[in-house]
C-alpha cells in the first residue's frame, strides 16, 4: 500500500561549504526517499539552508562581504550547497532557503498564531550566549567557564527580548513522548530529551535586539526573530505553509525529521512546543544519529581534518562512500570515519564480496552457457531464503538500522561466494550439466535481487549489475513487488558482463 512519506534533513547554517558530517544526514535522507519511492510511496525529501544566523553575518564578514552584501554572500553560499548535493545525486525534492519571501511569509503566520494563543509575552533577558550554539546556556553546562562543545566563553546578554511560553507545554510534551514511543529515536535520546523537559526545560526568549540580521517581529519590526524559532518553521514553509494552501495540507505532517543528536532538544522539545501553541499537528518521528570524529580526531578546521564530501566521492566514488557511511557508523551512535576503514571495505566488502562474486558469476556464464542465462529445472527454489533476507531489510529500513539492511544482503552475497567454493561449477560442468544450470540460475537471480535491495544505498552500482545481467531496461519497468518474485530473470537471457565494478585500489593508483 503506498503512503505519504515526507522527510527532512536540517537545514545546515552557511557560514562554510558542506562537510561530510552535514553530507551523512543528508545520504540518510537520502537512501531513505529512495527506499520510500522504490516502495511506491509519495515521497518528499525537503532540505534547505539556515540563513538568518549570525554565524552566517560573521562568515560573510570574515570574507569581505560588508553589511549591505550580506544577501548576496547567503546566495552564493546557498547556491553552492545545493550545488553540491546536486553534484553527489542527493534525490530533494524541496530546497527551502530561510531568506526566501515564502519562508518569511511562514514564520510571520506562525507568529502570529503562537501570538493569538497567548504564549508570547514580553520580559527583561539576562543570560549567557553561546554564539556557536546559538542558543542561551546554563552556567551549570559550562566547563571551565566555557561551553562544552565551542570551547569558547559566552557572551554575558541583556536584553528587552519577546519570550515564547514553552514551559507551559510541559506536561503536554512529556504525555506525547510517553504516549508515542516512536516521536524520539534512538531511545536513548528519548530519555534525554524526556530528563531535560521534565526537569529543565524554561521559556524561551524567542527574539534578539541586538541582532540586525533576520526576519522581523510582525508589529514591532526593531527586533528580530531568534533563529531557531525562525529555522524550525522551515519543515512547514518548505512545503508551502504561509505560501501554498494546497500543498502544504497534503504534505503535512512530516513523517520523519532526520537531525544530529547536537540538536535534538530542538527538535524534541521547542518545535513540539511551538506547533501545539500555533495549533499544527505534530511530526510523526525524530531520529538522532550520532557524531563521528575523522580518524579517531574531531573534525575541525583548526586541526585541518575537514573532509569535503565532494573530494571523497570523486576519489573513491560516490556510491563507495555512502556505502561506506552506512555500513561502517551505526546509524543512531556514534563513530569514526576512518580512510583505513574505508579502502577496507572497499576491497573486501565491494571489491571481493560483491564485485568479484559479479564478475565471477558472469565469467562462468560466459563460459558454460555462452553468456544465456540457462534454463534450470528447479529456478523457483532458492537456497538463500530471498523472501527472509528482504523481510530482514525492510524491518531494519523501517528502524532506520542501516547496517543491518546491509549485513542481511552481504550475508547472503558471502554464502553464495562460498556455495561457489563448495559446489565447485568447474567441476559441475563436466559431471552433472543440469545441477550447474541450477546453480549458475540461482547465482544470476540472486545477483539480480541484490541490484533491487542495493538500489536505495547505491543506485549507480545497483543499475551496473543490472546492466551487466542484462536486464537493466527490462527491470527498470518493474516495481518492487514485481521485481522481489523469485525467478525474475529471463531465461535465455544474454549478460552483457563488463569491467570489474571495483578494480583494486592499488592498481588505480
Ligand atoms: N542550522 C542548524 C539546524 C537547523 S534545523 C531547523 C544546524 N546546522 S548545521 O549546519 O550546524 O548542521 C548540523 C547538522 O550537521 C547536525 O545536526 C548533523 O546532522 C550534521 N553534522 C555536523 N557535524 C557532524 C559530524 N561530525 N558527524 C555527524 N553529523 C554531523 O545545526
Amino acid at each position: 500500500m503506498s503512503s505519504k512519506f515526507f522527510l527532512t534533513t536540517p537545514i545546515y547554517y552557511v557560514n562554510d561549504v558542506p562537510h561530510i558530517g552535514h553530507y551523512y544526514t543528508t545520504v540518510a535522507a537520502d537512501v531513505l526517499a529512495r527506499w520510500h519511492r522504490l516502495k511506491g510511496d509519495d515521497v518528499f525529501l525537503l532540505t534547505g539552508t539556515d540563513e538568518n544566523s549570525q554565524k552566517n553575518v560573521e562568515a560573510a564578514a570574515k570574507r569581505g562581504y560588508d553589511e549591505t552584501r550580506i544577501q548576496e554572500y547567503l546566495d552564493e553560499m546557498a547556491a553552492n550547497w545545493r550545488q553540491t548535493w546536486d553534484k553527489l545525486g542527493i534525490s530533494y525534492d524541496g530546497f527551502i532557503r530561510t531568506t526566501e519571501d515564502r519562508h518569511k511569509a511562514g514564520v510571520a503566520q506562525f507568529w502570529k498564531a503562537v501570538a493569538a494563543k497567548g504564549d508570547i509575552y514580553q520580559g527583561e533577558y539576562s543570560g549567557l550566549y553561546c554564539p556557536g550554539c546559538e542558543a542561551f546556556v546554563r552556567e551549570s553546562d559550562l566547563v571551565d567557564g566555557k561551553c562544552p562543545i565551542h570551547k569558547k566563553e559566552p557572551q554575558v546578554i541583556k536584553e528587552k527580548n519577546y519570550f515564547f511560553r514553552l514551559s507551559a507545554y510541559r506536561e503536554q510534551l512529556l504525555k506525547h513522548i510517553d504516549e508515542h514511543p516512536e516521536f524520539i529515536q534512538p531511545t536513548s535520546r528519548r530519555n534525554e530529551v524526556r530528563s531535560y523537559i521534565d526537569k529543565f526545560m524554561e521559556d524561551i526568549s524567542i527574539t534578539r535586539e541586538s541582532v540586525k540580521w533576520g526576519i522581523p517581529v510582525p508589529g514591532d519590526e526593531a527586533n528580530v526573530i531568534y533563529v531557531w524559532f525562525d529555522a524550525l518553521i522551515n519543515y512547514l514553509t518548505g512545503v508551502g505553509y504561509g505560501s501554498n494552501e494546497q500543498e502544504y495540507r497534503k504534505r503535512w505532517p512530516a513523517q520523519l525529521h532526520l537531525v544530529g543528536k547536537d540538536i535534538i532538544k530542538f527538535h524534541c522539545a521547542l518545535w513540539p512546543a511551538m506547533l501545539l501553541s500555533a495549533g499544527v499537528p505534530l511530526p510523526e518521528r525524530v531520529f538522532a544519529h550520532g557524531f563521528f570524529t575523522i580518524d579517531g580526531v574531531k573534525m575541525s578546521k583548526s586541526l585541518g581534518n575537514v573532509v569535503d564530501p565532494l573530494a571523497v566521492s570523486e576519489k573513491y566514488g560516490r556510491d563507495v562512500v555512502r556505502f561506506f557511511l552506512l555500513r561502517e557508523i551505526t546509524f543512531g551512535e556514534d563513530g569514526d570515519f576512518s580512510f583505513a576503514r574505508l579502502e577496507q571495505r572497499y576491497n573486501s566488502d565491494l571489491g571481493n564480496d560483491l564485485g568479484n562474486l559479479l564478475h565471477r558469476v558472469l565469467s562462468m556464464t560466459e563460459k558454460y552457457f555462452d553468456g544465456k542465462v540457462p534454463e534450470a529445472a528447479q529456478c523457483a527454489e532458492a537456497p538463500v531464503d530471498q523472501a527472509k533476507t528482504w523481510e530482514r531489510y525492510e524491518a531494519a529500513m523501517s528502524k532506520l538500522d542501516f547496517g543491518d539492511a546491509l549485513d542481511a544482503i552481504w550475508e547472503d552475497l558471502r554464502w553464495d561466494n562460498k556455495h561457489i567454493d563448495e559446489v565447485k561449477p568447474w567441476t559441475l560442468a563436466k559431471t552433472d550439466r543440469a545441477e550447474l544450470a541450477k546453480v549458475m540460475y540461482y547465482l544470476l537471480e540472486h545477483l539480480r535481487q541484490t541490484a533491487w535491495l542495493l538500489r536505495p544505498f547505491v543506485p549507480e552500482i545497483s543499475e551496473k549489475i543490472l546492466l551487466q545481467l542484462g536486464v537493466a531496461e527490462a527491470e527498470g519497468k518493474k516495481s518492487l513487488e514485481e521485481a522481489k518474485v523469485w525467478g525474475g530473470l529471463p531465461i535465455g537471457g544474454t549478460i552483457a558482463k563488463g569491467e570489474p565494478l571495483f578494480p583494486r585500489r592499488e592498481d588505480k593508483q
